[in-house]
């Protein structure tokens, strides 16, 4: 099979998808790979793939024993993202291919363009798979238009969009246990769930990305896609089969039973920008990007009708920590008292792992207490989602990739609020804590976002 890597000389390339390959290589999952790289960069073969080799030495946890062999199987060609450029590059071209699309957003439609021309998506002589990296699309519009720009040669079952939480072992635990363990099912709705909040927290910053990431802001590079995922996963209904086609279906069936947010989102989102944003390098004084976006979701179906799904993600805050949380609906206050909810934590970060909330009686007082049920196997090593992905790729499985459908749903869920948000400014929020007050608004009477230290604390 061959990977033909467009945009081999960038990040994207270097930091996640050779160290993802590397270590697939020395699994032994993936034989007879040849790779072919293409850039923009008018370098010879030796002297790119020195720099790589290089870069890799220095990168912490690389799995270096397959090197020699990814760099014997791997050629560099230098060529433009038009037909003319890529035809001599892609010459010959025969059997199996996948193409990745490690590119900025805006060649994304070119590069598909391109390919098709020369007749690469054909089938003649094997399979032909594209893989488009995020974002995909910064609107409803323009996603729309990107997938119109991608069928013109490619079926859908040939492209894998690329979100790299779902492959992410923790997503994938989080439908195992959901759906491996009977007992859930019947608990798995609103008369026992009285909210559920799912939380990306992160105390980076814009790791030199800030020209990117001020078009972006936190609701286009983590809600829309990453935690509105993981928001279809918990609230779908039941796959009847894991296969690509019915959780697809299933979770394009939730997406598309989002109440729409009312105009002007008053009371369902919340946005926040760190102090000191405008005065990072390539951030204008004025710059109205948030780097924190909250949002309330209610689903209209049988199973969470009344069930808000509180979503937020930020930069720059107290702690480095991910999970799910549902909020368990406390006992009537009879012999037992005021019971608070009971939760059920899935962690994503900083490692993975589960934890149950039950209420029982305390020991000295002789009132309730909960009662912590931990299991925590560990950390998830850093490219791992890649790997996954990629593994899916070349197996042609297309479960952890989101579809036409549900890409255009998640858009049509967030295109109120950017609309809102083009106006006004966010709240300023100091570094290192939980995100704006205004955070807090969007809550039901009596729920709360759970602390984002003690929550870090929980999985340590
Ligand atoms: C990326 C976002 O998709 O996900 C980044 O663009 C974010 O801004 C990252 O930091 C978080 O994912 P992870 O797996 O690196 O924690």
């Amino acid at each position: 099979m061959k990977l033909v890597i467009l945009g081999f000389t960038g990040d994207l390339t270097r930091r996640l998808l050779v160290p993802a390959l590397l270590r697939l290589l020395a699994r032994g999952e993936v034989k007879d790979l040849e790779v072919l790289g293409l850039g923009a960069e008018d370098l010879g073969e030796e002297e790119i793939l020195d720099r790589l080799e290089a870069f890799l030495k220095g990168l912490p946890g690389a799995e270096l024993s397959a090197w020699p062999h990814l760099r014997w199987r791997t050629r560099y060609r230098q060529a433009g993202l038009t037909p003319e450029g890529l035809r001599r590059a892609l010459q010959g071209l025969e059997g199996d291919a996948v193409f990745y699309l490690a590119l900025p957003p805006a060649l994304f439609a070119q590069a598909a363009e391109a390919l098709g021309a020369l007749g690469l998506a054909e089938e003649k002589t094997g399979f032909r798979r594209l893989v488009v990296e995020k974002p995909f699309g910064t609107d409803l519009a323009s996603a729309r238009a990107l997938n119109a720009a991608l069928h013109r040669h490619f079926r859908e079952d040939q492209i894998y969009r690329m979100d790299h939480f779902l492959g992410k072992w923790a997503t994938t635990n989080l439908l195992a246990t959901r759906f491996a363990n009977r007992f859930l099912e019947p608990v798995w709705r609103n008369c026992h769930v009285a909210w559920v909040e799912i939380t990306y927290a992160e105390t980076l910053g814009l790791e030199g990305r800030a020209r990117y990431y001020d078009k972006a802001g936190a609701l286009r590079d983590m809600l829309q896609n990453h935690l509105m995922q993981l928001f279809a996963l918990m609230a779908m209904e039941p796959p009847a089969r894991l296969s690509a086609e019915s959780l697809r279906a299933r979770k394009v069936e939730i997406l598309r039973a989002v109440r729409p947010i009312p105009e002007g989102a008053k009371g369902f989102a919340a946005r926040g920008q760190y102090q000191g944003y405008r005065d990072e390098e390539g951030i204008p004084k004025t710059s109205r990007t948030e780097t924190y976006a909250a949002l309330k979701l209610f689903v209209d179906d049988w199973r969470f009708q009344g069930v808000p799904f509180y979503l937020r993600s930020g930069k720059r805050l107290t702690e480095d920590v991910g999970y799910v949380a549902l909020a368990l609906r406390p006992a009537p206050s009879g012999c037992f008292g005021e019971a608070e909810p009971g939760y059920l934590v899935f962690w994503l970060k900083p490692g993975v792992g589960l934890y149950l909330t039950l209420y029982g009686q305390s020991l000295e007082k002789g009132g309730l207490e909960p009662h912590v049920l931990r299991y925590r196997p560990g950390r998830e090593p850093e490219a791992s989602a890649y790997e996954e992905l990629l593994l899916d790729v070349i197996r042609g499985n297309l479960s952890h990739f989101p579809s036409e459908e549900e890409v255009e749903a998640a858009w049509a869920i967030v295109d109120p609020v950017l609309k809102t948000w083009q106006e006004g400014e966010p709240e300023v929020y100091p570094r290192g804590t939980d995100g704006p007050r205004s955070a807090e608004e969007i809550l039901e009477p009596g729920h709360r976002w759970l602390d984002l230290g003690r929550m870090a604390r929980g999985w340590r």
